[in-house]
């Protein structure tokens, strides 16, 4: 309904854009030159922000882009759970059949961890997403796989990606050892106002429409309710389009904005 009312190839808005479609915003320019220096000088990295700002979309994205025989992506989806859980996840993504005890563990994976570099020349970048769910002694396990003995080679890079909240549990003292780790760090903050024009106008081009379909007081709102965080203009976005084509009117005004509102973000 909404592709064929506005002339759409496809639908805009999507929740998984591919990597080339990715809106070039400042924050995302920013995060991706802190990751490149982390995956150029290895050692741990944050990425923070609001919920829907685009976090793990740039984490996959920028690793995606990486040359798979120079790096190997270890990605972690951490939902809460005990080190050990933790360690079992990281054996498999290492391919590794996880042994029971956690020395062992640690062992087997440290081991893999140096094979890879050394033997594949494979550099693994760890990425937690979902970070602000490990629980405190998964995160104080987390500088013990970055260096092993006495060796102060780098085997292992590390992405933490979370909310906010996770900056908070990383300032506790308990975690100083991980946080003096952490060569990069960045905060995805929501689009810009004026962004956020631009970002309307490079969703509707990629979906093969270059006519403003939202007039100015309906960018207004957009941005006021949504701060432009990504997830949640995308949302607003489409379904303001929807009821728009519903109501057969060619352009979103405020009203219309208003309406998708409450039934978009309630
Ligand atoms: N640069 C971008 N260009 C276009 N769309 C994007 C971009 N970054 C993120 N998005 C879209 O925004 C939405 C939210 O992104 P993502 O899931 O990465 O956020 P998040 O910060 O990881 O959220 P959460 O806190 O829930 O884990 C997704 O639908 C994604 O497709
Ligand atoms: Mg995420």
């Amino acid at each position: 309904m909404v592709e064929a009312f506005f002339g759409f190839k496809k639908a805009p808005f999507g929740d998984s854009p591919d990597a080339k479609q990715l809106f070039p915003s400042q924050a995302w320019n920013q995060a991706k030159a802190r990751l490149q220096f982390l995956a150029d000088h290895h050692g741990a990295g944050l990425l923070t922000g609001e919920v829907g700002s685009g976090k793990s979309t740039a984490a996959r994205c920028f690793t995606a882009a990486l040359n798979p025989n120079l790096y190997k992506i270890l990605y972690l989806h951490w939902t809460p759970g005990s080190t050990l859980d933790l360690l079992r996840q990281l054996a498999l993504e290492l391919d590794l059949e996880p042994a029971h005890y956690r020395g062992d563990l640690v062992r087997q994976i440290s081991g893999a961890i140096v094979r890879l570099n050394r033997s594949k020349k494979q550099h693994p970048i760890l990425i937690c997403d979902e970070a602000q769910l490990l629980c405190h002694s998964a995160l104080e396990q987390l500088p013990l796989l970055l260096n092993f003995d006495m060796d102060s080679s780098r085997y292992l890079t590390l992405l933490l990606v979370g909310q906010p909240l996770l900056r908070r549990t990383l300032s506790l003292q308990m975690h100083e050892p991980l946080r003096q780790r952490i060569a990069v760090q960045y905060h995805l903050e929501g689009l810009s106002r004026e962004e956020l024009d631009a970002y309307l106008a490079h969703q509707l081009k990629a979906a093969g429409v270059t006519q403003p379909l939202f007039d100015d007081t309906a960018r207004q709102a957009l941005y006021q309710v949504t701060k432009g965080i990504l997830r949640k203009v995308n949302k607003l976005a489409l379904t303001a389009l929807r009821l728009a084509a519903s109501r057969k009117e060619s352009t979103v005004g405020e009203s219309i904005l208003l309406d998708a509102t409450t039934e978009a973000l309630p």
